[in-house]
């Protein structure tokens, strides 16, 4: 239990100052492998991450950043290794029961309700994660404090003023917020996000970018962003990790991580290694 489990890697910021009162929550994957025929997209990645901080996952396109998140939100299963989470192992659970144990993941919007509104949507998830059912006696629409939560949620992403538009006639920019409202009303203990801000229009991008800033501010939480725009991660990230061919290479603080060969290399296309 706790938070006592071996650090796999050195040299990594911790943070001394958790909530009081509160367990620290920990997420942990072990060598975590998959392999796609003879492509190992994943390989053996151990990493550990704590509330409190938000670590950037960064690495060239196919470098195994969407499997990664795959892989530890439930969607594919692992060919070895093992996933922790909450001091419990759940390298076998289904990606619902994962939703469940607080690990939230936006997506692509696949579970919507496509001639529903926003806002109707928004509230189906809020009463969804609060476990109210509906009650003929007590329609949910009755419930304000559903409402209002979801609501809350609107406002939190911008979509306030698209509440009554049908979800599937949103912009791509107000589908990304949407996608996102949906995670805030699950509650989750971890967000994840996966290039949030791709195909976003310029002015959408720092609404979406000043929400991922105000959900950190909660340090319990554990936020988890695949980010290509090094100016995003440098603004939002207490932690890089890098991706390359599926290996975790390089592991720390962001001035260190950004400033590294293998960071250099892969995304400004300095060529560090044979200055000879
Ligand atoms: N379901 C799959 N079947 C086969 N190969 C896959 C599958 N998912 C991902 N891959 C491969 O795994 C590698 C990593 O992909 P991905 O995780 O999407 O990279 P990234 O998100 O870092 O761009 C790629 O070579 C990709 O083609
Ligand atoms: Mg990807």
């Amino acid at each position: 239990m706790l938070n006592s489990v071996p650090g796999p890697r050195a040299g990594h910021v911790h943070f001394g100052s958790h909530t009081a009162g509160d367990m620290a929550l920990t997420l942990e994957t072990r060598d975590l492998t998959i392999r796609f025929g003879g492509h190992v997209a994943v390989n053996c990645v151990s990493c550990s991450f704590r509330p409190g901080e938000l670590t950037a996952i960064v690495g060239p396109n196919g470098a195994g950043k969407t499997t990664y998140f795959n892989l530890i939100s439930g969607q594919l299963r692992a060919s070895s290794g093992s996933i922790l989470f909450d001091g419990r192992d759940i390298t076998s659970l289904s990606a619902p029961l994962r939703t469940r144990a607080g690990l939230g993941r936006a997506f692509q919007l696949t579970n919507l309700f496509p001639n529903l509104s926003v806002e109707e949507n928004v509230r189906l998830a809020v009463q969804a994660q609060s476990g109210v059912h509906y009650d003929l006696l007590r329609p949910w629409m009755a419930r304000r404090d559903l409402i209002a939560r979801a609501d809350a949620i609107l406002d939190q992403v911008a979509l306030g003023s698209r509440r009554n538009i049908t979800a599937t006639t949103l912009s791509h920019g107000d589908q990304r917020k949407l996608e996102v409202a949906l995670m805030m009303a699950l509650e989750p203990k971890v967000f994840m996000f996966d290039e949030p801000t791709a195909g976003m229009s310029i002015d959408e991008v720092p609404v979406v970018l000043d929400l991922i800033g105000k959900l950190k501010q909660d340090k319990s939480r554990i936020i988890l962003l695949v980010e290509h725009k090094m100016d995003v991660v440098r603004s939002l990230a207490d932690r890089i990790i890098v991706l390359h061919n599926g290996q975790l290479v390089a592991d720390g603080k962001p001035a260190e991580v950004i400033a590294s060969p293998i960071v250099q290399e892969a995304y400004l296309g300095v060529s560090t290694r044979s200055a000879a």
